[in-house]
């Protein structure tokens, strides 16, 4: 199938257009840098083989977006294109709701007005907020949002709900992910924070290889057994093999499947200090850290119950904590003194 995938220069949208590749998809990228490089596209093509196509573009920008999709004629959109950082989006509210709620209205316009079928939203696991209980299943209560970032997530899914309501001809799913990490197993894309990284993986590798003096792990009296806070980290590629299953079965689904949610996680729960201690034992180095206050906005645990991306979607994790974080030194070593 010919899928747009917006944000596909982005973290997980450029390992997500490698998986529909390898899957024999065509993937359609739409970027415009903000928070990417252009070498990433460069090296997604060598990836891909070529097959892609590539086109610089807002999301916000109708008209252009009309223009690519008239060109394109693309049979599915995944949208990733969105704003992501928890303490900006406080700051910055509006560009938060401008980008992320904006651009999500004028893809569903759009996809209403040429007939596109399938759609993939990015949801987060932030839409949980503090769990009940754990591991949080998609039934689990959604609590109110702890930042904009968190509210436009939630909002993105109530348009989804909404728009199912008014039996709108169109299959939509809501993938909730947890922490994605790692990076290609090429190393040829990852990561790339642009400045310092808020992430805790893109900290310990910038840490590892000298870009950073210390690592901070932010808070260690949490209620859990180490005292550091645990969430549910899973390998980019796993998550991006998860889109691959999510478009090939609103494909197959014979029923008007519409705003399906998914939890996309490992189903395990890992601590900012096992995270530290596999990294030094998978790379060898020995990881420069000390602790601070928590950091505000932080949950103490939150992990995943992913089983029915299991038994929906026929998707499960392939990779452990110890290849995501191989994978994500790999690449750090491999772009470093890049000018990133
Ligand atoms: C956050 C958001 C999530 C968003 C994701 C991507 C919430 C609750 N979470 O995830 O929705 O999709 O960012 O940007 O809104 N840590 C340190 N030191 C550091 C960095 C992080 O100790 O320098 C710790 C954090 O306190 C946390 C863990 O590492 O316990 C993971 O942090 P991070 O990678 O920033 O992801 P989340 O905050 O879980």
């Amino acid at each position: 199938m010919r899928i747009a995938v917006t944000g596909g220069a982005g973290f997980i949208g450029s390992h997500t257009a490698a998986a529909l590749a390898e899957a024999g998809h065509y993937p359609i990228v739409i970027d415009d840098f903000r928070n990417s490089k252009p070498f990433i596209i460069d090296r997604l093509k060598t990836l891909c083989k070529g097959k892609l196509s590539f086109h610089e573009a807002d999301c916000n920008d109708r008209d252009k977006m009309a223009g690519i999709f008239e060109k394109e004629q693309p049979e599915g959109i995944i949208h990733f294109a969105a704003y992501k950082a928890v303490g900006e989006s406080v700051r910055h509210p509006l560009m938060y709701y401008r980008n992320n709620v904006g651009s999500l209205l004028t893809l569903l316009e759009l996809q209403k007005h040429y007939g596109i079928e399938h759609f993939v939203f990015s949801s987060s696991c932030t839409v949980y907020g503090v769990p009940d209980e754990l591991p949080v299943t998609e039934s689990s209560p959604v609590k109110k949002a702890q930042s904009p970032y968190g509210f436009t997530k939630q909002v993105g899914e109530q348009i989804l709900f909404d728009l199912q309501s008014a039996s709108t001809p169109m299959r939509s799913v809501i993938l909730r992910y947890f922490n994605p990490i790692g990076a290609h197993s090429s190393a040829l894309i990852g990561e790339l924070p642009l400045g310092e990284p808020e992430n805790l993986v893109p900290y310990i590798t910038q840490t590892a290889a000298g870009i950073r003096k210390e690592l901070t792990i932010f808070g260690q009296d949490y209620e859990t057994p180490d005292g550091t806070a645990i969430r549910d980290y899973i390998h980019v590629m796993d998550l991006a093999e998860a889109h691959v299953r999510a478009i090939a079965w609103l494909a197959e689904s014979e029923e008007k499947a519409s705003a399906e949610v998914f939890n996309l996680g490992a189903g395990r729960g890992s601590s900012v200090k096992e995270v530290v201690a596999t990294f030094e034992e998978v790379s060898g180095v020995k990881l420069n850290y000390r602790y601070g206050p928590r950091r505000p906005g932080d949950v103490p645990a939150i992990y995943a119950n992913a089983d029915k991306a299991r038994k929906v979607l026929g998707w499960a994790v392939q990779r452990t904590l110890s290849d995501a974080l191989r994978d994500a030194w790999h690449w750090q070593q491999q772009i470093h003194g890049l000018p990133v």
